[in-house]
């Protein structure tokens, strides 16, 4: 059967695309183990398992020569001096590659490799950001208000590996310092 072309929008200001196929919510209790101060990652989950993340996927074939897409939406907030962020993962198919294309709020995109490069690149309205084949990738939402929104599209068969990064941790945190957005080593790597 011919697969015909198909468009959809991305509606301001909401920005949910206008199909969708899959809506993952990822929760506090998801990034289990992730944030740096563990006393208040606890102590918030005790009362409440807030949302963190949510991803709109537009569903293809999970084949190579495909694009998986969708939007991303980080909300705001913090646990201790920690934004927000995801979970971040590698991809499964380590040599492929993603595209972001930020569309509202303020933020970072960590990124590293398997063998300890770290480049961390901010986002914010109207950037596009190209994460190359090997690094791995977590969203970072900086807003006080504001939602993290960026669109992303990437090779169908990349798959996700997040249980090294669950594992690891990402080299490079990004914190609400004393004097602004700080960028830190992570002392819990590894
Ligand atoms: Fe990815």
């Amino acid at each position: 059967m011919t697969d015909f072309p198909f468009s959809f929008v991305l509606p301001q200001p909401n920005v949910i695309p206008s199909r969708v196929d899959n809506h993952i919510v990822r929760n506090l209790s998801s990034l289990k183990g992730q944030f740096l101060d563990q006393d208040t990652y606890n102590e918030m989950l005790s009362k409440d398992d807030s949302l963190i993340y949510e991803v709109y996927e537009v569903k293809r074939p999970e084949i190579e020569g495909e694009f998986l897409m969708g939007i991303s939406i980080v909300h705001p907030g913090k646990v201790g001096k920690e934004f927000y962020m995801t979970k971040g993962h590698y991809h499964t198919v380590i040599d492929t590659a993603e595209i972001y294309y930020c569309m509202r709020g303020e933020g970072f995109m960590v990124m590293e490799t398997p063998e300890g490069e770290t480049c961390v690149e901010p986002l914010s309205p109207g950037s596009v950001l190209y994460v190359p084949p090997r690094w791995a990738h977590r969203s970072i939402c900086t807003s006080r208000q504001e939602d993290l929104v960026t669109f992303f599209a990437y090779p169908g068969n990349a798959g996700h590996d997040y249980g090294t990064i669950e594992k690891l941790g990402f080299r490079k945190l990004v914190l609400d310092g004393e004097k602004g957005i700080e960028i830190v080593d992570n002392p819990r790597f590894g």
